[in-house]
């Protein structure tokens, strides 16, 4: 999602530059949005702030900007997973909540869960034939994947996750896909597979083009570089005032610092990126920092403030959240898949006709 390679002050120029808190939503004016956009993500479980920064507030805005649908890809967890599956559902309804929380709009968007627009497995099967296995075997996460996951033979499944991917994005016949960098390479085959498409039948797709955010990685509550799930170091957009405030108060900081008249360093300390980030009140960072540099202000009091400016970061979105209802949510899934469905046989049946298999009416 990230670069781990980007130097403190890089990262912190990109957290301050994407995490500026939204106010309240204004309606906006409903503007020309021209491109269709997708991008998505594996129901792993509820998004945290480093999500926020690297790519929820990004969202947020490209809203104004395209016809935008945000997918849930229930599917592609089965590449890894086959155990407890009945736990993904609860997961979907989480990542959609925390979607809604930071103001994704769903009178604008579209939310897609992807195991309800069967039409993506057919055209799978479609790409499936224009692209060969090697191609698929030297795409890097696939090395990843196994070595993270200790998997010594990919499932047909697994090695086929780039052509799933490229079909969620051209069902919909999607032109803009912003994700991070980790997932280029999936999107050089979505491309590579909607041109050899249109070159050996008809145009049908667009060359989707990549959007990589310039975005921020938010280290984790304990220093390490970025904030993950599972590495157990996260602060969730869901956590209630008290979660935060215990998190924070726990933050790993300056290992140097002693006593809290010891000059401490700023730069590369979790707690200040967090203050960049996240409290909108500069004078106060400045403040804290300059005090902090000299020895005249405890951790303590540094994590007070933040733990403050955090829950006032994250208050809109809890209100947010606290409007829909169960039901709402399961709605706003149900209906954004509808929509998707709709097109998606558009694009099937666009595809066969091109193809020229559109015999007895198909
Ligand atoms: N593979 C993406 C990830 O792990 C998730 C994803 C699935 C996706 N389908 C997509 C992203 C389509 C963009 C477009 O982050």
């Amino acid at each position: 999602m990230t670069s781990a390679r980007a130097t403190t002050t890089q990262r912190r120029e990109a957290v301050r530059r994407e995490a500026r808190p939204k106010p309240e939503a204004q309606p906006a004016a409903e503007a020309v949005r021209t491109g269709r956009l997708l991008t998505g993500d594996r129901p792993t479980g509820k998004l945290h702030l480093g999500h926020y920064v690297g790519t929820l507030a990004n969202r947020v805005k490209l809203q104004d900007e395209y016809d935008c649908f945000f997918l849930v890809a229930d599917l592609h967890l089965l590449t890894t997973r086959l155990e407890n599956l009945e736990e993904i559902q609860e997961n979907i309804r989480q990542i959609v909540l925390d979607y809604l929380s930071v103001g994704i709009d769903p009178q604008r968007s579209t939310i897609v869960l992807q195991s309800l627009v069967p039409q993506t497995a057919e055209l799978q099967l479609i790409f499936s034939m224009l692209i060969s296995v090697p191609r698929l075997q030297r795409v890097p996460t696939l090395k990843e994947v196994m070595r993270d996951l200790h998997i010594q033979q990919p499932s047909l499944g697994l090695l086929a996750y780039p052509v799933l991917q490229a079909a969620d994005i051209l069902i919909v016949r999607g032109e803009i896909v912003p994700v991070g960098k980790d997932q280029a390479s999936h999107l050089e085959v979505t491309r590579e597979i909607a041109r050899r498409f249109n070159e050996q039948f008809n145009p049908v797709f667009p060359e989707p083009r990549t959007l990589i955010g310039e975005v921020g990685t938010l280290p984790g509550v304990d220093g390490k570089t970025k904030m993950s799930k599972s590495l157990d170091n996260a602060i969730f957009l869901s956590d209630d005032p008290e979660t935060v405030s215990k998190k924070v108060m726990g933050m790993y900081t300056d290992p140097t610092r002693i006593h809290p008249t010891d000059p401490g360093h700023v730069e590369g300390n979790p707690v200040f990126i967090y203050h960049d980030a996240f409290n909108p009140n500069k004078a106060e960072v400045e403040e804290l920092k300059a005090r902090y540099r000299k020895g005249t202000v405890g951790d303590v009091e540094v994590k007070r403030r933040l733990a403050t400016a955090l829950n006032a970061f994250l208050d809109p979105i809890r209100t947010r959240r606290a409007k829909y209802s169960p039901r709402d949510v399961d709605e706003i899934i149900l209906a954004g898949s509808k929509k998707a469905r709709a097109i998606a046989q558009e694009t099937i049946e666009l595809t066969r006709a091109a193809m020229k298999m559109n015999y007895f009416g198909g």
